[in-house]
């Protein structure tokens, strides 16, 4: 059995107040169609149609690294007309499910559900309603005294009797493709919006007879449809609810989980402790027995097994078991650290990796550095790894012990053990288990203080 999902995603979005198209703003992390594509692919559907039209460019591009062909509606002409761009892709399918790109909140499970429930039935098409608190804005689903439906009103089709049904059209649905294909032509724009409405095919239907199903959804939360900003925030919150709960329900502990925000695509290990304020982003993975937060957030990483990371940011890095971060460290793209690293207050690393066991205590900034392991780093030390033109590396060699406020002015290397003098400012290469001190000899004067305060008064009349 060939099913074909139609993802309808050629509109605007008009209430959104944007420069682009709705469907590729981010909730929790992903453009919002790209959240009902992977509840497509859940439901177990791999051949997907996304018919797209205003600002399709970027709509394509949201969705370049998935698995979706792409149809053009050229002119928004209404969800019946959306369809019929597929035709000619979809009507080789013997199911068609129909949704839109704007409900990121959509399951697999539920759409798996729907798709068994219509192919059971045999039906001609299966509609998915759901009875929601407030109905406003929706298609009404209208049934008859044998609750068989008659067919579904729009809103701005709807007279008073029929706005107070609270059962809503979800926009989701299963056809049967040779059904629903040759019934697209038959529309007619004799409504309110003066569109052609994919719900009159299903009118059409019963008129010929035909079995047409309404699956009543468990989850109405399902099926929130995004029209502006409000809605979409919302969604949001339901979509990091959820990530939450999963996360729980795997062993992780979370203190204050309605401050945290993880994407879907995070991964995080057993017994794993989040603290409040938390934001993992992207494709993150944290090993088990980490101790993370509060107020880190943490993209795109890797991070070992019983790590600790507090008040920090995190971009691009791998950080290696048993390694402690922050508070108020920065990790910035290339940084790999071993394991055992440690990375106190104030620290900025960048494209550098650094060994096992090795410590930046305080107030550093190692740029494009390869650190060895067992390497200390005093507070202060700065590489000075740019020139204003080229950026240029620095080589810190296993054992060695930088002293305070030590520049090193790159290219450079420190070799084995070796020692540098706080304050230095080191411009040459360094031999194994040597010292290094670069600065003047301290010269002490006496009765200073006094010689100033009188040269003050002389100077004052
Ligand atoms: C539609 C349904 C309504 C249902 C609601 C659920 C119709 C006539 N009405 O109304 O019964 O309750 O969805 O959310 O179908 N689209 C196109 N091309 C078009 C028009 C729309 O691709 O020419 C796409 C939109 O981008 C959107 C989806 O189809 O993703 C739904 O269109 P929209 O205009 O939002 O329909 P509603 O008025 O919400
Ligand atoms: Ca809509």
């Amino acid at each position: 059995m060939l099913n074909t999902a139609v993802i309808l995603a050629a509109g605007k979005g008009v209430r959104m107040r944007s420069a682009y198209p709705k469907v590729i703003h981010k909730v929790a992390g992903l453009p919002m169609i790209q959240h009902v594509v992977q509840a497509v692919q859940e439901a177990g559907i791999k051949d997907i149609v996304v018919v797209v039209g205003h600002g399709r460019e970027y709509v394509q591009e949201a969705l370049a690294e998935l698995d979706v062909d792409f149809v053009v509606q050229e002119q928004q002409l209404g969800t019946g007309h959306a369809l019929r761009q597929a035709e000619a892709r979809a009507k080789g399918a013997d199911n068609i499910l129909v949704l839109s790109g704007d409900i990121p909140l959509i399951q697999g499970l539920t759409l798996a559900k729907l798709l068994r429930w219509h192919q059971e039935n045999n039906a001609a098409a299966t509609v998915l309603s759901a009875l929601v608190e407030d109905p406003s804005g929706y298609g009404r689903i209208i049934r008859n005294q044998d609750q068989s439906l008659q067919r579904i009103v729009e809103e701005k089709d709807a007279s008073q009797d029929q706005k107070r049904v609270s059962e809503i059209n979800s926009g989701i649905y299963c056809f049967q493709s040779c059904e629903v294909f040759p019934r697209l032509a038959g529309l007619t724009t004799a409504n309110a919006q003066g569109e052609y409405y994919l719900t009159d095919v299903l009118a059409m239907m019963i008129a010929d007879g035909r079995p047409v199903e309404v699956a009543v959804s468990e989850n109405s939360s399902d099926v929130l449809g995004i029209n502006d900003r409000v809605q979409m925030a919302h969604c949001e919150a339901v979509l990091y609810q959820r990530k939450n709960m999963s996360l729980m329900q795997s062993g992780v502990t979370m203190i204050a989980p309605e401050t945290v925000y993880i994407d879907k695509t995070v991964t995080i290990g057993e017994d794993t402790i989040i603290r409040p304020h938390t934001i993992i982003e992207g494709h993150t993975v944290i090993g088990p027995e980490c101790d993370i937060g509060p107020s880190a957030r943490i993209s795109n990483s890797v991070i070992g097994r019983k790590v600790v990371i507090e008040s920090s940011r995190i971009i691009d890095a791998h950080i290696g078991d048993q390694s402690t971060i922050g508070p108020f460290a920065y990790l910035r793209p290339g940084t790999r650290l071993g394991n055992g690293v440690k990375v106190g207050d104030f620290v900025e690393i960048k494209n550098s990796t650094v060994g096992e066991g090795s410590k930046i205590p305080h107030l550093s900034y190692v740029g494009d550095a390869q650190v060895g392991r067992g390497v200390n780093i005093g507070a202060g030390t700065i590489t000075c790894n740019y020139d204003g033109y080229n950026k240029y590396p620095t080589f810190l060699e296993d054992g060695v012990f930088i002293g305070s406020n030590t520049n090193l002015v790159a290219p450079v290397r420190i070799g084995r053990n070796s020692v540098t003098g706080a304050g230095s400012t080191i411009t040459r290469d360094v031999p194994d288990e040597s010292l290094a001190v670069e600065r003047a000899r301290q010269r002490n004067i006496a009765g200073w203080p006094k010689k100033t305060k009188h040269d003050q008064e002389v100077t004052d009349q």
